[in-house]
């Protein structure tokens, strides 16, 4: 049984995600996701925001929403809620975000990406996976919960699509990338023995279902002053 604590703050699902070092071939895949989020960073200060039990190894601080994960990094890290910053604007180069939007009520993500964007600097870098309810994630998730694999509920607000958060990304920055990430062997990313990270070199080579989208909005930059 997957082991998580979760509660409801100001209607937001806070929670102990997953250690996913417990699980080589999700560690794995994190590791990919790393790689490929470093590869939308402009460099200097990076936020990571409600990070889990995994920090981006290029963000300089982190912000969470369930204090003992706070306490759990190794990275810099403050309480707080990604709906309302404890950080001054502009204080960020990028901004990173996985998934988390489909924790709080649909009504609460425009908030999360205008504070994403009030912390960036002009030209700073947004960068958000989130989960994609593809037919195949759907099914295996129906069966993980029905076999007991899988006994937290944070899928209560409903993941969004690709469209989704594409357009809550667009409502805010300039969508300037998407991509669209799964493989059918995702699902042994639960198993807990060594030997699944053995699968990983097949995941990579079998990116055909949705599982994952990310997303890399940027900051406008601010009109310049005009004179007279
Ligand atoms: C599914 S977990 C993902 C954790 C991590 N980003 C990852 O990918 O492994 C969602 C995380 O969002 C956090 N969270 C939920 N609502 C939040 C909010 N309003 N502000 C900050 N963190 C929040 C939860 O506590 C949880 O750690």
């Amino acid at each position: 049984m997957a082991e998580t604590s979760c509660e409801i703050q100001d209607g937001a699902i806070v929670e102990r995600p997953r250690d996913v070092r417990q699980h080589p071939l999700l560690a794995a895949i994190y590791e990919r996701h790393d790689e490929l989020i470093a590869t939308h960073l402009p460099g200097g200060e990076t936020l990571e925001l409600a990070f889990g039990q995994h920090v981006h190894p290029q963000a300089d601080v982190g912000t969470e929403a369930w204090r003992p994960n706070v306490r759990r990094v190794r990275t810099p890290a403050v309480l707080g809620d990604a709906r309302s910053l404890p950080f001054a604007d502009g204080s960020f180069e990028a901004v990173i975000g996985r998934r988390f939007l489909h924790h709080v009520p649909a009504e609460d993500r425009p908030a999360m990406l205008r504070e994403a964007r009030r912390v960036l600097k002009p030209g700073g870098r947004l960068v958000l996976l989130e989960g994609t309810p593809g037919l195949y994630r759907r099914v295996t998730k129906r069966l993980a919960f029905r076999f007991g694999f899988l006994d937290e509920d944070t899928d209560r607000y409903g993941h969004l699509s690709e469209a989704d958060v594409d357009e809550l990304v667009r409502s805010t920055f300039e969508v300037v990338d998407t991509e669209t990430l799964g493989s059918p062997l995702v699902v042994a990313g639960i198993a807990e023995s060594p030997v699944a990270a053995a699968l990983f070199p097949l995941y990579r080579r079998t990116q055909c279902v949705k599982w994952w989208t990310l997303v890399v909005g940027r900051k406008p930059a601010e009109p310049a002053d005009t004179q007279g």
